[in-house]
């Protein structure tokens, strides 16, 4: 029987000390700022982009959400993310994605400035990433690799197997555990005998967006397991890449959907907000530092 991976409670001590330094912060005068653009109506994006704007005003943040139909055109799309780079009281941008077809999503987010990035996708984060430089990280591998330090699980020498390489999930998540010093498989929708693969995995990262796809069978005693899915299973009831009931009694740890991997991705995102306006404001942060010496 599986220790649960409690996404939410975890949140909430991360999100305490988060709400601690936003105050300090408003206090000299800086409130941390986060612009949301959503494009369409994806019901699932709308759904995330509520819980984002919540979890800003809950931690006395600054949220702003600009919202379009799916008619916006990309230059308009493009005049306003410009406007946001150059608003100096929003640190943070974020676009929500999936964009509509005649977006190009590349063009979007390589039109963000790279120090405003909280998503972490631009390609000078995903470079500096890569490179184990300092920069923002993608909220959900970093809500992982977060959770897994809170429960002071250690990843190295572990064989880590991330099932799906998207660019927001799959592709980075195998990057910060490569830098933990993990051995790290990439397996996706083209893996052939994908059990193969799971079964030799010490930490597995589900996410492939199919739903109840890993079975108990497919994995190993002990395995610890992280799950980014989103689903709806037969009944319509949401539901995680991992058959949670039976995978559950043979797991270490297991994060729940909802409830597990969902709440980190926010929190990240906000840790990476309040980062940005203590960066772009250090000017003032490091006064105050010299005058209390
Ligand atoms: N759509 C689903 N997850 C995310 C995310 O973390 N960031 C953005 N921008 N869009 C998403």
């Amino acid at each position: 029987m599986a220790n649960i991976l409690d996404g939410r409670k975890i949140s909430e001590k991360i999100r305490e000390s988060i709400s601690v330094e936003v105050d300090d912060l408003k206090r000299l005068g800086v409130t941390p700022g986060l612009a949301v653009v959503l494009v369409g109506d994806n019901k699932a994006s709308k759904t995330y982009v509520t819980m984002k704007q919540k979890a800003c005003e809950k931690l006395g943040m600054h949220s702003i959400l600009f919202e379009y139909p799916e008619s916006l055109t990309e230059q308009e799309l493009l005049a306003k993310v410009q406007e946001l780079n150059e608003d100096e009281s929003i640190h943070g941008i974020l676009v929500q994605l999936p964009l509509p077809e005649h977006l190009s999503e590349v063009k979007i987010i390589e039109s963000i400035a790279p120090e405003k990035d909280v998503d972490g996708l631009h390609p000078i984060s995903i470079g500096r990433m890569m490179t184990g430089q300092e920069t923002f990280l993608p909220c959900t591998p970093f809500g992982i690799m977060k959770m897994l330090e809170f429960e002071n699980i250690s990843v190295e020498g572990k064989h880590v197997v991330i099932v799906g390489r998207s660019n927001i999930v799959g592709k980075p998540a195998g990057q910060l555990f490569l830098q933990q010093n993990a051995t790290v498989t990439y397996c996706h929708s083209r893996t052939k005998d994908l059990e193969v693969h799971t079964r030799r995995a010490d930490i597995i990262v589900m996410a492939v967006g199919k739903a109840k796809l890993l079975k108990e069978d497919h994995i190993k005693d002990g395995a610890i397991v992280i799950d980014v899915g989103m689903n709806r299973d037969e009944n319509g009831k949401l539901c995680g890449d991992v058959d949670y009931e039976s995978v559950k009694e043979k797991s270490a740890y297991i994060t729940p959907v909802p409830g597990g991997v969902g709440p980190m991705t926010i929190t990240m995102l906000m840790n990476n907000t309040l980062i940005s306006a203590k960066r772009s404001n250090s000017f003032i942060l490091s006064k105050v530092a010299t005058l209390e010496k």
